[in-house]
């Protein structure tokens, strides 16, 4: 028996990275996943591996920054599926500017991917959850809300900190039967950390990069009814590199 069957899981950013990794692993649980991403055929991939696997899997174009984009993606999905019962708020982008060097336009494209599409795909998801009296959404918040960043970047960590108050909120106005949890990765190996300087990495008391499964692993446990008691939480996977 999977640990999530019978349930319907959108995935946003779900192309690559952990997003990718998160619906394969939903989907082996048992979940039929909807993987959107502004990447279609990145979203495809990963709906192939997840079909071939034996999954079910739904790709949608999606840009979570577009309202009406993101109403379509809950349209498809209780067409095709009938509920939706999880969101995972993963689609992020991150950015190497400091305040002296980082233009408006940049500072405004992190929030509207990272805050303004966490609020419109949960925004859209609540109807339906609320109507089944059940629901659980998972945010990708970010070690840097917590730190201001290891590599500092003030408008990625400011705009992952933003995500971890929301999830708050959030967990607060869906109560109680919508869920609201987050995860506050640290380095995890993927394309967004091709760059981070290895002295970071040598930091973690675990030593190593995270793995994406390592992160899909927590946000699994957040999904599924293990955590039926569990709301607001802000979950560190982070190997050690920050404790509180
Ligand atoms: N990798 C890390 O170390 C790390 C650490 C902390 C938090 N996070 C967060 O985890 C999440 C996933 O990170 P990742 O490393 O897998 O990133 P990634 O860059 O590998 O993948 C991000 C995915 O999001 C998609 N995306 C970007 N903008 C989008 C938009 N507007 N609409 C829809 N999809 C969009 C991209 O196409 C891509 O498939 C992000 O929110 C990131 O901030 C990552």
């Amino acid at each position: 028996m999977g640990r999530l069957d019978g349930k319907v899981a959108v995935i946003t950013g779900g192309g690559q990275g952990i997003g990718r990794t998160t619906a394969v692993m939903f989907a082996w649980e048992g979940a039929r996943v909807v993987v959107a991403d502004m990447r279609l055929e990145m979203a495809r991939q990963t709906a192939q591996e997840v079909e071939g696997r034996g999954g079910e899997a739904l790709a949608l174009q999606t840009d979570v920054t577009d309202g009406e984009d993101v109403r379509r993606m809950v349209a498809a999905t209780l067409e095709r599926f009938g509920q939706v019962d999880v969101l995972v708020n993963n689609a992020g982008v991150f950015s190497v500017y400091s305040t002296e060097t980082c233009p408006e336009e940049e500072w405004d494209r992190i929030f509207r991917v990272n805050v303004k599409g966490v609020f419109l795909c949960s925004r859209a998801v609540m109807g339906p959850m609320r109507e089944r009296k059940t629901g659980a959404i998972i945010n990708l918040s970010s070690l840097a809300a917590k730190t201001g960043g290891l590599s500092a970047s003030p408008p990625y960590s400011a705009s992952k900190a933003a995500v971890a108050c929301y999830t708050w909120s959030l967990a607060k106005e869906l109560a109680p039967h919508v869920r609201v949890n987050a995860v506050a990765p640290g380095i995890i190996d993927t394309e967004m950390t091709q760059n981070h300087p290895a002295e970071l990495v040598a930091r973690t008391p675990l030593g190593r990069k995270g793995r994406p499964q390592e992160v899909a692993s927590a946000i699994l446990f957040l999904a599924s009814d293990e955590s039926s008691f569990i709301t607001g939480e802000i979950m560190n996977i982070n190997g050690g590199l920050f404790m509180d």
